[in-house]
């Protein structure tokens, strides 16, 4: 396959198991708080991008290029609240759909056609993955510092399936 396509959809790979790396981080810095919710759902999330991941691997190696693995930055493990969080969670949400972005625009000059479909799942997805951490981040403020409204909250995290 294309070279650029092949070496950008690589980086992607890295990417996302750095996004599973940052989130499964953050669901042990909630459950160190015992917010086991928030938790939750960090795993969760942590799951969903091992899967965006695989979807790349599945598709360089379909396509007879070859996923080189690489090793993996270190995600940061303390945050000083749970706004902190999902703010940096919101943040870096931003910067994996600039990362896609890229590779749509990539794949359009290259003209690599099949890349160009195939990352269009992940830019829908992207829309949905920054909607969510908004969401969360707007309630997350209302809240506040009160402590009954994160255990509540913690509660309706608690049940993302
Ligand atoms: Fe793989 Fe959260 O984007």
């Amino acid at each position: 396959m294309n070279k650029k396509i092949e070496d950008i959809l690589n980086r992607q790979f890295n990417n996302e198991y750095y996004s599973s790396y940052l989130y499964l981080s953050m669901a042990a810095f909630f459950d160190s708080l015992n917010f086991e919710g928030f938790s939750h759902w960090m795993k969760k999330q942590a799951g969903e991008e091992m899967v965006h991941a695989m979807k790349l691997f599945d598709f360089v190696q379909e396509r007879n290029g070859r996923m080189i693995l690489t090793a993996v930055k270190a995600p940061e493990t303390n945050w000083k609240s749970p706004l902190d969080a999902f703010e940096n969670a919101l943040a870096h949400e931003k910067l994996v759909t600039s990362q896609i972005n890229k590779i749509f625009e990539l794949s359009k000059t290259e003209k690599d056609y099949p890349t160009e479909v195939f990352i269009q799942w992940f830019i829908k997805e992207q829309v949905e993955e920054e909607d969510t951490a908004l969401k969360i981040v707007e309630k997350l403020k209302m809240i506040k510092d009160s402590k009954q409204g994160l255990l509540m909250f913690d509660s309706v995290l608690a049940k993302r399936e």
